[in-house]
């Protein structure tokens, strides 16, 4: 039987510390998973300052490929400093070669990355592959908004779920005990066409992915593209046909997706509402920042949970309005994808904290960001400015109060100070 191969596609903050969990469960997993996971690197240079205990006197001050520094020092310095990664997890600044072969792939990487990411390993991947979106935010176009887990897939031609919840990556990376949602609902071709249980056995020796060239696709009997369309997050067919996991692989089912991510510290809950998790992870960063605004001013917490209770109703709201086919409205309030992701990053997400340093010191979001998160990127303010310009195309920006005071304040239309009465009714 062959076993999955797994890649990372993105490794900042929560991309290093998703490989980090991925690469602990391929260790222990080895019946179904190969033990060497690969993480794409966007490479780039850094300085090892001399009081780091990875200083190399040899290498001193000169720059250092970020990449080979995370393969040395199992460490990413930059974007995930002081936590300890797995061996078995090898940085690779080549995306097409870290992607080459893998059945999953696990997209983590700010919004703003993944049309660039996603054009170049079009015509590259298994076709067979399984995604998993771990990205915050929403594609809008012409044609409206999109989940970014059905835009990859329908861009790659593969299924793509969506991974959100309460989970600030720094707790996480230090294993920190959460929560998390996974939704994955592909058609039923995956489930139906190997009825035999799995079963469970112990691991076998692991043959490293660089033994030689393969070509996976090539080696396997694929069945030509299946006969069955997906329906999309709006209850419509998707354009995509999709290729049935070969029967030598695992299943790429609920349970083997909930065994490559679920550690002690992070507790899963798969579902099957896609929209409703992608949407749950865009939308709440928007309030994040509201709650920044507010905090910023010098109001409290009850300010805040009011903040929270607003724009809980507008992502409420936006769900019926737009993915009403599909979307549960309990994701929002039950799972961790929706309340508890809203409450964790009103109180301590970077989206939350640079609207209230903006506000405390008087300058905007964006020199703030550029000031105080070393590289890192928010994703409120693009998701906010996008989510605006769909809303303002149907006519509707109105009735999302909170979403579009959000977007007027970061434009400078108005200071922080208005945003309470932007959003009172009265
Ligand atoms: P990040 O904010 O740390 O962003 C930095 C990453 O962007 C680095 O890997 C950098 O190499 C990469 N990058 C910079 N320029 C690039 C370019 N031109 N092309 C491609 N990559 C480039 O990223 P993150 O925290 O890993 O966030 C990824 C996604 O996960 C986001 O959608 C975010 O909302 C979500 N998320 C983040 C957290 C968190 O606590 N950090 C938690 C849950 C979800
Ligand atoms: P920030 O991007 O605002 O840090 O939010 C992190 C997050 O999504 C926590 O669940």
């Amino acid at each position: 039987e062959q076993r999955h191969k797994v890649t990372i596609i993105g490794s900042g903050n929560w991309g290093s510390t998703v490989a980090k969990i991925v690469a602990e469960n391929t260790k222990e997993h080895s019946d179904l998973f190969e033990e060497e996971v690969q993480m794409w690197v966007y490479e780039e240079e850094v300085t090892i300052p001399k009081d780091s205990p990875h200083y190399d006197p040899a290498v001193g001050d000169a720059p250092q490929k970020l990449t080979n520094v995370i393969n040395k020092c199992h460490e990413n310095v930059k974007y995930l400093p002081n936590i300890k990664l797995p061996a078995n997890l090898i940085a690779n600044p080549s995306l097409v070669d870290a992607a080459k072969d893998s059945s999953i792939l696990i997209f983590n990487l700010p919004h703003q990355f993944i049309h660039r990411v996603s054009s170049q390993l079009k015509g590259h991947i298994l076709p067979f592959a399984r995604g998993i979106s771990c990205i915050k935010g929403v594609e809008v176009s012409d044609e409206g908004v999109a989940l970014f887990s059905e835009w990859i897939g329908d861009g790659l031609g593969i299924y793509c779920g969506a991974l959100s919840g309460a989970n600030i990556a720094s707790e996480i990376a230090a294993e920190k005990w959460c929560g998390t949602t996974i939704a994955y609902d592909p058609p039923p071709m995956d489930s139906s066409r190997n009825p035999t249980p799995r079963t469970q056995t112990p691991s076998r020796t692991h043959t490293p992915s660089r033994d030689g060239p393969r070509d996976k696709a090539a080696e396997l009997s694929i069945t030509p593209l299946a006969d069955m369309q997906h329906r999309d997050a709006r209850g419509r067919a998707s354009k995509t046909r999709l290729t049935p996991v070969p029967v030598e692989f695992p299943p790429l089912d609920h349970e083997t997706f909930k065994t490559l991510f679920q550690r002690p510290y992070f507790r899963v809950r798969m579902v099957s509402d896609v929209a409703g998790v992608s949407l749950g992870g865009a939308l709440k960063n928007i309030v994040a920042l509201a709650a920044g605004f507010v905090i910023g001013q010098g109001l409290g917490d009850n300010a805040k949970a009011e903040i929270i209770r607003v724009g809980l109703c507008e992502m409420l709201k936006f769900g019926k309005e737009f993915f009403a086919e599909t979307v549960h409205p309990d994701t929002f309030t039950v799972e961790s994808a929706g309340v508890a992701d809203l409450i964790t990053s009103c109180s301590s997400g970077r989206n939350f904290r640079c609207a209230k340093m903006a506000v405390e010191q008087g300058v905007s979001v964006a020199e703030i960001e550029a000031k105080e998160l070393n590289g890192q990127k928010l994703q409120g303010t693009s998701t906010a400015q996008e989510v605006y310009s769909f809303l303002k195309k149907q006519g509707l920006e109105k009735e999302y109060p909170l979403f579009t005071a959000v977007r007027d304040i970061i434009e400078g239309k108005y200071p922080t100070t208005d945003l309470l009465s932007l959003i009172q009714d009265d």
